[in-house]
């Protein structure tokens, strides 16, 4: 019960779009319809500028933490009497709250099925759950944004990465399992909602962070 509830809250709460609410507060556009069409923070970067970019990404970022927190605390107060057998394994709670906030964000209810693909709320997910592990490949992700100017690259580095450092980093750390499933999951959706991104950046005409989209 407590599983499924936090399942659900985490849903709602990744489905929350802060790329389509802002675009459509400041502009009254759908992002959707504009730049690569993405909603996230580097498509309201293109289309809006900064200032809106880093609040999106504040606050996907913030939507991810807040969703597995809230399974965490729920796992930790046991809120509801009620366990399930799945939801007594250490950590499952947390990552499929963490999953589930990622869908939402990339699948969300409340504008069709049509989101982003899932980075900042990744971000916020993952640094919840391997904080450390996070933040070796969040240097090395912020890293290859400025030498490339591919945020892309970047968010592929992040999702692809995290899980090959959690098994090299386990003997340290010791994570539950479920955060290492998760990740490879995460970078599994990551590839495959960043095809077209892939495409571009073999043939070497990925868009540059910034740059317009024709
Ligand atoms: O977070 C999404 C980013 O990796 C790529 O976005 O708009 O360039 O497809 P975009």
């Amino acid at each position: 019960m407590e599983l499924i509830f936090s399942i659900v809250i985490a849903y709602l709460l990744g489905s929350i779009s802060f790329s389509y609410v802002i675009a459509w507060n400041v502009k009254k556009i759908d992002i959707r319809q504009h730049g690569s069409g993405n909603a996230g923070a580097t498509n309201i970067l293109r289309v809006l500028g900064k200032g809106p970019a880093i609040t999106v990404l504040s606050l996907d970022v913030l939507k991810g933490v807040a969703a597995v927190w809230i399974a965490r605390l729920l796992e930790i107060t046991d809120f509801f009497p009620v366990w399930t057998a799945f939801g007594e394994v250490e950590g499952m709670a947390s990552a499929l709250a963490g999953a589930a906030a990622i869908a939402g964000h990339n699948w969300p209810v409340y504008y069709g099925f049509k989101g982003g693909k899932g980075v900042a709320a990744t971000i916020g997910v993952v640094a919840s759950l391997v904080f450390f592990p996070a933040v070796y490949v969040g240097i090395a992700a912020i890293l290859s944004i400025v030498f490339t100017r591919y945020v892309s690259l970047g968010s592929l580095i992040f999702a692809v990465v995290t899980p090959v450092v959690i098994i090299l980093t386990n003997f340290h750390y010791d994570h539950p399992s479920p955060y290492f499933y998760l990740t490879a999951v995460i970078g599994v959706l990551a590839v495959w909602k960043h095809r077209s991104n892939i495409k571009r950046l073999i043939k070497g005409n990925e868009h540059k962070i910034g740059s317009k989209v024709s």
